[in-house]
């Protein structure tokens, strides 16, 4: 296991379509690791909390803080509700008020839609509380269904990117926003304090985002073989690898066991079969790993551990991968060209617009504003093309060849 001794937590959250076995795989992972000397936390941020259930243990013993559920392995629900604080509620209600206030310009109005709800922000910090205490090797994030982990995984980035404008206090903060809300009439005047409640989140967001980036952090997807189940795990890492994460596996999990006389079974069997030589075909290079349906519920650690020594066989389940950044920036020629890894993504899903120093990428409707390098401000776009699941936009100088390079 090369998960101690590392000084670095390692964090792994697992994500996918709701029922597929999300729960049971954190858990399984959890109680391997901890098997092998991890001190692990397996945190739930799914409001549909089931970690206590998977662990066999009464609702009332799990609570908003870690509790021992064996020797090295503890599990923590995050009760957002009991979290909510005053000042990120006075914050909300002013971003929504000022975002009002805007009408229409395209960033925000788009924006809207990736504007959090308090509880994800509280389990992100939750999460950070619980990396950086230090007192973990290992933290297994036991995600909601693919479409709210999406959310709260956009969200550091989004909010942050709010917040580096109403960052400045009182009436400056109208006038940082956007120039087009500048504009806008009836900007409200946040109520004192909001200044200091933004400094603060904005710092405590940009302290996730450190987390989350690092190599230390992955995404892995768990799945079932059906090919409705597989197509949102398509989408889901087109979307994660849209946002930066690093995706370091597939977990196709309640895999039947081959063979058997039953004809129903035997084609349930081959059908399985089927979709898995695709999902190994699309998923690839990552690994994807396979968790046999059980013939009862795997509840408990002992039963926990069982189903995940047969997912994970011989390999370490935490060990960190050496997944490439997904994106870069290369010089070429007079050239400039910034790559972004979007697994499965067509042409006909992919919008690209300049908004100044930003570059809005879409992918469906999910969007990211990237900031660009400061070394490209001056550039302009030349073109853009997606190939083999990776966006290249071009960038070239400035005819006067003023460039910042
Ligand atoms: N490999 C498996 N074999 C048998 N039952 C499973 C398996 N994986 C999950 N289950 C059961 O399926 C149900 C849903 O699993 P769960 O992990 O809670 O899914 P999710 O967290 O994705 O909603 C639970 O009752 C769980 O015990
Ligand atoms: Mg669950």
């Amino acid at each position: 296991m090369t998960v101690r001794g590392r000084g670095r937590t390692r964090v792994v959250l697992l994500t996918g379509k709701g029922g597929v076995g999300k729960t049971t795989t954190a858990a399984g992972t959890a109680v391997l690791a901890g098997e092998r000397g991890a001190r692990t936390l397996v945190l739930s941020t799914d409001a549909a909390h089931s970690l206590s259930d998977a662990f066999g243990v009464a609702r009332g013993e799990a609570t908003d803080e870690p509790v021992p559920v064996t020797e090295c392995v503890w599990i923590q629900q995050v009760d957002a509700q009991r979290r909510l604080e005053a000042s990120w509620a006075s914050i909300q209600r002013y971003l929504r008020a000022v975002l009002d206030a805007a009408g229409a310009d395209p960033i925000t109005a788009e924006e809207i839609t990736v504007l959090p709800g308090a509880e994800e922000v509280l389990a992100l910090l939750a999460l950070r509380d619980q990396v950086v205490s230090g007192a973990w090797d290992l933290v297994v994030v036991d995600c909601a269904p693919t479409a709210e982990t999406l959310r709260l995984l956009a969200l550091p980035e989004a909010l942050g990117w709010y917040l580096d404008r109403l960052a400045t206090s009182g009436a400056r903060v109208a006038r940082a926003v956007t120039p087009t809300l500048a504009r806008a009439a009836g900007v409200p005047v946040p109520e004192p304090g909001v200044g200091e409640a933004a400094r603060r989140l904005h710092a405590d967001l940009s302290e996730v985002r450190t987390i989350l980036g690092a190599p230390e952090s992955t995404v892995r997807l768990v799945l079932t073989p059906e090919s409705v189940v597989v197509a949102e795990a398509r989408r889901a890492l087109t979307t994660l690898s849209l946002y930066g994460y690093r995706v370091d596996g597939v977990v196709a999990n309640r895999v039947f066991p081959d063979s058997g006389d039953d004809p129903w079974r035997r084609r349930w069997a081959e059908t399985q079969r089927e979709t898995l030589v695709e999902v190994a075909a699309s998923f690839a290079p990552l690994p994807v790993w396979e968790a046999a349906y059980a013939s009862r519920e795997p509840v408990g650690a002992a039963a926990l551990a069982d189903l995940a020594r047969g997912t994970y066989g011989a390999s370490d389940p935490v060990a960190v991968p050496d997944v490439p950044a997904a994106m870069e920036v290369v010089p070429r020629d007079d050239e400039v060209e910034v790559r972004l890894a979007l697994p499965f993504a067509t042409g006909g899903d992919v919008g690209l617009t300049r908004h100044g120093s930003d570059l809005v990428v879409t992918v469906g409707s999910y969007r990211r504003v990237l900031a660009l390098p400061t070394m490209l401000s001056r550039h302009t776009v030349s073109g853009a093309h997606l190939d083999a699941g990776r966006l290249a936009v071009r960038f070239v100088a400035p005819a006067d060849g003023r460039g910042t390079w």
